[in-house]
């Protein structure tokens, strides 16, 4: 079984070819990041403008990387939430004709869920199908798969698009069992969910204000770093001090997480230590931090917000005692949330390729997998609408 994953709820368009819910065939991703660091978070519109530019190009790249034809696709799955709702409805309009036009049942991903699903795909047999084209980095227009829409000249798009050869992904050897705990950390989510199968799980606990991710981003505007935030803010905490500074961890209900005040003592610090009071602008403070403080800003918040993750996710196996437990969302790129669990957690963990923990069309495509295998019914190509709020 072969599903074709579109995902368009961020700054990311993605398309993936996913067999039998384990198998990586192909691998595209254009983002429209660098449009929206001058603004220091993603800018709507500019995401929105970004999909329709690319998303075909996109879509036909990931066919042609699986060695893949229409008729060789048994379904195509689409992210229609949550999201940005102009972001979504490009994924979801070209998912709807698309699955007109060739006849192809569609099924609509809960992009969050979906995050967790990126765990589902192994190594197993080793037998990558090798599409043709997709080196690293690789810019390839086969040409003519998605039909009447022509894409626009590669040198005319204001986002780049990447794809790797699915071998170059480090995957675990097998899929995860159940019951399965699931830390879920991005930019918009921070969720604890224990699986007890596929489609039946419970909610343990969420976030009351900011997700980590979120955090992260922030934190890096008070110090001055580019967006996003985890990845920079990761990269400068290496050379801070972690203790420097005790930041406060979050009182509330055993699963549920709370970052807002954390981001907030950040700031407080960050002025206190250029000697001015909570009236003082953010804005202002990076050209006066050096950045012997800022690295330690960055390395005393990072040890906090991931311990508190960790905390929790440890609280949960010794409740729940789930035979696995996986990381979800961008923030599962963190290797420092990797050091921390590897070293607390009483079990081994399994962790995919950082590459597919930020926003894919590969985890979407392999929750299509499961929906089609599992019999779950498909969405109406005619009417399945957005779902900007949607929850787990
Ligand atoms: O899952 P994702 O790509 O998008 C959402 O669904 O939200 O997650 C993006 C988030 C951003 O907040 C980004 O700062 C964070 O993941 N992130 C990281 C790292 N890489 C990405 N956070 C901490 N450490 C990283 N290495
Ligand atoms: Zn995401």
């Amino acid at each position: 079984m072969r599903v074709l994953g579109i995902e368009s709820s961020c700054d990311e368009t993605a398309a993936s070819v996913v067999e039998d819910g384990c198998r990586l065939l192909s691998n595209v991703v254009a983002s429209s990041m660098e449009q929206h660091v001058q603004y220091g978070g993603v800018v709507p519109e500019i995401a929105a403008r970004s999909h329709i530019e690319v998303i075909n190009q996109v879509i036909d790249q990931a066919m042609t990387e699986a060695g893949c034809t229409w008729d060789d696709l048994d379904a195509i799955a689409v992210t229609y939430g949550p999201g940005l709702g102009g972001s979504l409805l490009i994924g979801v309009m070209t998912a709807r004709t698309l699955a007109i036009l060739h006849h192809k049942p569609l099924y609509a991903i809960d992009h969050v869920m979906a995050h967790v699903y990126a765990n589902f795909l192994t190594m197993e047999d080793g037998g990558w199908k090798m599409g043709i084209g997709g080196e690293e980095g690789d810019q390839v227009f086969a040409g003519g798969l998605t039909g009447a829409i022509q894409p626009p000249d590669a040198s005319n798009l204001h986002s780049k698009i990447v794809s790797h050869q699915p071998s170059a992904y480090q995957l675990p050897d097998s899929q995860p069992t159940f019951p399965l705990l699931a830390l879920i950390v991005s930019g918009g989510h921070t969720q604890l969910v224990l699986f007890r199968d596929h489609f039946d799980y419970t909610l343990l606990g969420e976030t009351h204000d900011d997700a980590i991710g979120e955090a992260f981003d922030k934190v890096a505007k008070i110090i001055g770093l580019p967006y996003p935030g985890g990845p920079s803010v990761s990269k400068l905490a290496l050379t801070g001090d972690a203790q420097a500074f005790a930041f406060p961890k979050a009182k509330v209900g055993t699963y549920d997480f709370s970052f807002s005040g954390l981001k907030t003592a950040v700031l407080r610090v960050a002025q206190q230590q250029i000697g001015e009071d909570h009236t003082f602008p953010s804005k202002t403070l990076p050209e006066r931090l050096s950045d012997a403080q800022k690295a330690d800003i960055a390395a005393s918040f990072q040890q906090v917000a991931i311990e508190t993750v960790v905390d929790k996710a440890l609280k949960a196996y010794e409740e729940f005692a789930p035979a696995s437990v996986v990381i979800a969302g961008g923030v599962a790129a963190s290797p420092e949330l990797r050091r921390q669990l590897s070293e607390r957690l009483p079990c081994p963990i399994a962790y995919t390729d950082p590459r597919l923990c930020t926003d894919n069309g590969a985890m979407i495509a392999t929750l299509g997998c499961f929906h089609m295998k599992l019999g779950r019914p498909p969405a109406d190509p005619y009417t399945l609408d957005i779902r900007p709020n949607l929850s787990m």
